[in-house]
């Protein structure tokens, strides 16, 4: 289905062109901040989104916050596993790059539904790339994970750490890096940064858009929101017998809006007339917090008392992991700027304004149909 606001057309069905930016799974998490960002940069946007983890309110919240600039964003229902729905997309205006957010990304679901997932993630990126080469865009920013550096040798992580993961989710970020790699060397006019983000948190300062994650949360600062707001009922803590300050996991919490500066840059560097080939950058703080200190600021921020439960460790957890963000500032001119404290603030204020996420609570629990 596709969803096409009349008066963003320019009568012929196409739309009337600027420079234009594509943004798979923009209804998401961090699609919807970046969105909301190109949109202050001046950019027209596309966001297509098959809803699987999201809802259409989020693009509307966005367009909104964006005020004027808010007639620049577009929005279609598009499944990437569609390919003809995709080549609609493509075939109705030109697109100057591609933003690629859209996958499934929880790691024990990928775990239990592998074919599901490698579908999803693998065939749908597939899809992408033939529909732009095919269309002559070949500038390309995807979001790939730290998790592809599965266990790290050593920290922080420099961008040139051997590669690995332990689950299908992790497999599917670090096969679309070696895709990338192979089709740049195949045909050098792509240009494509891999994004390597470490653990997204916050919400934009409105408290208007946020993380809404369907289902359990699996990542620590949702589920930590959910227990702030009464939705759960204590926080399993997993692991206490990490070599750390404080026994706990290790790893570096990045605002959302860092991260949506983070994808301005990068685009910005695919249109400067460098040979940038396909590179990775991480994005990250370049800090580690544990995890009973992310319950301390939370607690602050919140002024809630967190009920905890101590556990084993969680398989597949790393003991510690950040980021070296030398590359980034190097050669994006990009640096975080956010503290733990911002992220806590700005968490609880989406939380605390929106505690069902943007669903109604009959809603918000609901697994995957
Ligand atoms: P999200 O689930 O909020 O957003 C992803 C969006 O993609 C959702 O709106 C979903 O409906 C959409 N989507 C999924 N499959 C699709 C398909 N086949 N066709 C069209 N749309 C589809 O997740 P997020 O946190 O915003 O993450 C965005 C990207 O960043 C993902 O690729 C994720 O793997 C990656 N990433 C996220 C994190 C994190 O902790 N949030 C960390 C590292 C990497
Ligand atoms: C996890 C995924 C990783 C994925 C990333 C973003 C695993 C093994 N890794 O990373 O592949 O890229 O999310 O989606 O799942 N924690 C708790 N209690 C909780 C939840 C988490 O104590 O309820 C702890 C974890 O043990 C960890 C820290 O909090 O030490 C952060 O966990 P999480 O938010 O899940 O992120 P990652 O483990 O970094």
């Amino acid at each position: 289905m596709i969803h096409f606001p009349q008066e963003c057309t320019n009568g012929s069905g196409s739309l009337c062109h600027q420079q234009t930016i594509l943004v798979t799974g923009g209804a998401g998490f961090i699609g919807s901040h970046t969105t909301l960002q190109l949109l202050g940069e001046g950019y027209k946007v596309v966001v297509i989104d098959s809803l699987d983890n999201s809802v259409e309110e989020s693009v509307k919240r966005v367009a909104d916050l964006a005020g004027e600039n808010g007639h620049n964003l577009y929005f279609f229902r598009v499944d990437l596993r569609d390919k003809d729905a995709l080549e609609v997309v493509f075939s109705m205006t030109k697109f100057d790059a591609v933003i690629h957010f859209a996958g499934l990304k929880a790691v024990a679901e990928s775990v239990a539904k592998p074919l599901f997932y490698y579908r999803n993630n693998m065939i749908g990126t597939i899809n992408l790339l033939e529909v732009m080469a095919e269309h002559g865009c070949k500038k390309l920013v995807f979001s790939s994970s730290a998790t592809v550096y599965g266990q790290p040798s050593s920290v922080p992580c420099t961008e040139d750490l051997p590669l690995s993961t332990t689950n299908p989710y992790g497999r599917t970020k670090l096969f679309v890096e070696e895709i990338a790699r192979d089709l740049h060397i195949a045909d050098p006019e792509w240009k494509i940064i891999l994004l390597r983000y470490f653990n997204p948190v916050g919400a934009h300062p409105s408290g208007l858009i946020g993380e809404d994650p369907r289902g359990v949360p699996n990542n620590l600062m949702p589920f930590l929101q959910q227990v702030a707001v009464g939705r759960r009922k204590e926080l399993t803590v997993f692991g206490t017998d990490y070599p750390t300050k404080d026994g706990t996991g290790v790893r570096d919490y990045i605002h959302v809006m860092d991260l949506a500066t983070g994808h301005i840059a990068a685009v910005r560097k695919l249109f400067t007339p460098k040979e940038i080939g396909c590179t990775a950058y991480n994005l990250g703080t370049g800090k580690g917090t544990t995890v009973l200190e992310i319950v301390a600021a939370f607690e602050r921020a919140s002024g809630k008392k967190i009920p905890l439960r101590y556990a084993d460790r969680r398989p597949g957890d790393c003991s510690e992991i950040y980021a070296s963000t030398e590359k980034a500032e190097r050669e994006l001119q990009w640096k975080a700027v956010y503290t733990i404290d911002d992220m806590c603030r700005d968490q609880w204020n989406w939380a605390s304004k929106n505690p069902w996420g943007y669903r109604h609570p009959d809603l918000a629990n609901g697994n995957r149909t």
